[in-house]
């Protein structure tokens, strides 16, 4: 979907600085995601044991996404810059 569609980039208004935050917080989902699959993968097939990695990683991924849930929330709702509304285009006016 992000290769065939892209991403939206960042809202308007938005600083240098919470631009890094996000498209770092963006970036480390992606992999978290990525390798979530690859080590319960590995696991699951006898491989190689990653069943603790893949347990930490877990906590990382949920981590990652309270941040950009609330991230999300505080632009939409106390920015009011619309992020929600990028993220979800159905909500789109
Ligand atoms: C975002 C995707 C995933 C999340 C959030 C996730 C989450 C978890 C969590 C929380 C556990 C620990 C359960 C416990 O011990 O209480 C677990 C274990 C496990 N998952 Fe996943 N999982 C994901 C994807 C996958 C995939 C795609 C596979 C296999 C193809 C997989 C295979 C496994 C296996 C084999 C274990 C047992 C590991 C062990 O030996 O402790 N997981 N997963």
């Amino acid at each position: 979907m992000r290769y065939r569609y892209g991403a939206p980039g960042h809202a308007p208004g938005t600083s240098e600085t919470q631009a890094k935050i996000a498209t770092w917080v963006h970036r480390a989902l992606y992999g978290a995601l990525i390798a979530m699959v690859i080590t319960g993968g590995m696991t699951w097939n006898g491989v190689v044991d990653l069943g603790y990695v893949h347990w930490l990683l877990n906590i990382v991924l949920f981590a990652l996404i309270t941040a950009h849930a609330a991230a999300a929330m505080f632009n939409q709702f106390v920015r009011k810059d619309g992020t929600l509304a990028r993220m979800i285009p159905a909500l789109k006016k």
